[in-house]
């Protein structure tokens, strides 16, 4: 299908160092680059994978700010987590860089200035908003307010996070200063705009006609653009943070973020191929894939695609852009702010050892075509279910049974049976499959094709039964398990781009000195004579304590949000005083309590309210209050000159007063100190 193409250039996102990397960000986008990256490193094909922190932009500012610290102390930090972080889990990037590099500097400079003097940009004095307590414009981030489209609150002044529509910060109803809090005013100041307008007809000749084979989600979101109409975008910000725009008179004022960001995939190049970067970029001969998330879409279909249009110089284009929807943690969306997610350091540091095991659940969950959930539970069933039950146990019971009958030495197989040939050219269907799948970004079948393999391995033990005919025929056995090695050795191969740990380990105990997906189809690749490894499993079971330490780490958080969340409710309309009093509100002493037969939800008390007639009141409060005789002695707030009402057959005599806590539980409102049955509030 590329035969024409010499190489391959994978750009994968590069994630904002802001704060660490999450399973949304290694599902939506570096799992899949990686398995990308590897398999064509399998197929011998030259390919590139560039990686990189994106360290500019308004929320790095913000977040230095709140802590009190640079910019600069925000990005080395984040930069060294995720860098390392990654690289722990094996995402084998070629180089992983930074935008605050001094290549990057000097590239996005040299591009925004050529553009400049081609005259690309349209040059435009506007009113922004300035917060004049702060003395500084309020760009992207810097202002949150109600969104026009949705009228949700909390809308950035670059996106609304609830409609997902993209804004300008001016369009926002009410906004007010990130900084400050204070309301911002307009102020007249001067920036460039990229007339992505003029590149419409272009890019929709580009990508509606000559890339229908984008994957839906990615082909639709273009459209959708397109059809309502490109504007020109601002590609300049008046911020202290970022590639100082390099035009005289524009102190000040340095590129936007989404500007210099994508360029960092060319300075990057540049730093692992100083002399031959331009091959990389410039020449037909090159294939360019951009591995991102839904939200990163716009900017790498239509926004990048301008820019290099732009700049001309034979820039390619990116050919495919398999971008992903997102996933979900435990069925809410994740969120870096709300610290709803799981980050990979501390995956890290909770299931050492376990890379593969987080690679396989994030490929088989893939939210390749919509948004998918991520469960612990579902991690812990595939796990012990495919990963130990299927895969482990099959190489498990091979070594083993190689052990016992040939020492661990590799026997020779004779004249193959029916039921070998069967499974081999069954092995090789899979391994085609597979290898169709990743080509076309199908990453989850093709997992499910490379897990195919080891499913085979196991009907094929269970048909041949190598331990019963060890009785009769040990040329049988023989045959049998040398076939069985070739399997192990096919998923060794097979499983290299998904989990590269598991892999080389099973490689190593097959002595597999080089990996090549071409060995797939042919001759026998553990020769006879091969003496394995000791027989040992690849997976170990995940038990109930470190899945429950997990959820229960989540729950934590969910109780932590929620409390920062709650609010006191808005007070409501005005009621004149004397209306007010008419509420006869008095205390009263619980004299019996109990539950109502058949009603959840309902206490029917018995109070002492200084009269001679005991006051029967029913009240929603049981699930608050589990033992209710306990209740007896207590006193209580009600309301004594509410019309009688009927509840469930009892008649209750007006309303006992309760408080509603920031969980929703009831608390029963009470003196704090005893008083006359009957006193009045006053
Ligand atoms: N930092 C951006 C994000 O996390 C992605 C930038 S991709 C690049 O959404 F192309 F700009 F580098
Ligand atoms: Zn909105």
């Amino acid at each position: 299908m590329d035969k024409q193409y010499k190489r391959t250039l994978v750009t994968s996102a590069l994630p904002y160092a802001n704060g660490p990397v999450h399973i949304g960000h290694l599902a939506g986008v570096y799992v899949p680059a990686d398995i990308y990256t590897r398999f064509l490193r399998l197929c011998e094909r030259p390919v590139a994978f560039i990686g990189g922190s994106d360290e500019h932009g308004v929320p790095i500012t913000i977040k230095a700010k709140a802590e009190g610290v640079t910019p600069q102390d925000i990005v080395d930090r984040y930069h060294t987590i995720i860098r390392d972080s990654m690289k722990e889990l094996g995402i084998s990037f070629d180089v992983y860089s930074r935008t605050t590099s001094e290549t990057h500097a000097a590239t996005a400079s040299e591009f925004f200035r050529r553009l400049y003097d081609k005259g690309v940009f349209v040059e435009k004095d506007s009113m922004q908003l300035y917060d004049e307590k702060a003395g500084q414009f309020l760009a992207d981030r810097y202002v949150v307010g109600e969104c026009p489209n949705c009228h949700a609150q909390g809308a950035y002044g670059d996106q609304c996070e609830k409609c997902g529509s993209s804004l300008n910060a001016t369009d926002l109803i009410n906004p007010v200063s990130a900084i400050t809090g204070t309301t911002p005013v307009l102020r007249q100041t001067r920036h460039w705009y990229l007339p992505l307008d003029r590149y419409e007809e272009a890019l929709r000749r580009w990508i509606l006609e000559g890339h229908t084979e984008w994957k839906t989600n990615v082909y639709g979101q273009c459209k959708s653009w397109l059809d309502t109409g490109l504007q020109p975008r601002a590609v300049s910000r008046d911020l202290d943070w970022g590639v100082p725009v390099p035009v005289e008179g524009a102190e000040g004022k340095v590129l936007y973020v989404w500007f210099d960001a994508p360029i960092g995939y060319i300075s990057n190049t540049k730093e692992i191929y100083p002399d031959t970067w331009e091959e990389w970029w410039k020449s037909d001969d090159t294939r360019l894939i951009h591995f991102i998330g839904k939200d990163n879409i716009v900017f790498h279909c239509i926004v990048f695609p301008a820019m290099l249009m732009a700049y001309g110089d034979n820039y390619q284009l990116p050919d495919n852009v398999p971008a992903n929807e997102f996933l979900n943690l435990e069925g809410d969306k994740i969120s870096t702010s709300r610290n709803w997610a799981v980050w990979l350091h501390e995956y890290l540091r909770d299931f050492p050892g376990k890379q593969d095991v987080l690679r396989y659940v994030l490929t088989a969950n893939a939210p390749e075509t919509k948004d998918n959930d991520f469960t612990w539970k579902d991690f812990q069933a595939r796990n012990n279910n495919e990963l130990v039950a299927i895969l482990g146990n099959f190489v498990n019971r091979v070594m083993v049974l190689t052990h016992k009958y040939f020492g661990g030495e590799v026997p020779a197989a004779g004249a193959l049976a029916d039921v070998d040939t069967a499974a081999l050219a069954e092995i090789k269907t899979a391994t085609e499959a597979l290898a169709e799948a990743i080509e076309t970004f199908h990453f989850r079948e093709g997992l499910r094709q490379a897990m195919e393999i080891a499913r085979i391995g196991n009907r094929y033990l269970q048909e041949t039964e190598p331990w019963k005919v060890s009785r009769t025929d040990m040329a049988r056995v023989a045959t049998i398990l040398n076939t069985a090695v070739q399997i192990c050795a096919n998923i060794a191969i097979a499983c290299e781009p998904f989990m590269p740990f598991m892999a080389h380990t099973l490689a190593d105990d097959l002595r597999i000195a080089d990996m090549k997906w071409s060995m797939l189809a042919g001759e026998a690749i553990v020769p006879a004579g091969t003496k394995l490894a000791e027989a040992h499993f690849l997976f170990e079971k995940i038990d109930d304590a470190a899945i429950d330490a997990q959820i229960e780490r989540l729950q934590r958080i969910k109780e932590e949000n929620r409390l920062k969340a709650w609010k006191p409710a808005p007070v409501q309309a005005e009621v004149d005083f004397d209306t007010f009093c008419r509420s006869d509100i008095r205390v009263a002493t619980v004299t019996a309590c109990e539950k109502v037969p058949k009603a959840d939800k309902l206490l029917k008390f018995t109070l002492d309210d200084g009269t001679a007639e005991p006051r029967t009141i029913v009240s929603g409060i049981a699930a608050y209050y589990p033992e209710p005789d306990k209740l007896v002695g207590r006193q209580v707030c009600f309301i004594a000159n509410l019309p009688p009402r009927k509840l469930r057959g009892i008649v209750s005599q007006g309303m006992i007063l309760s408080a509603e806590n920031s969980d929703g539980t009831l608390s029963l409102i009470a003196p704090s100190d005893t008083v006359a049955a009957g006193a009045q509030v006053k």
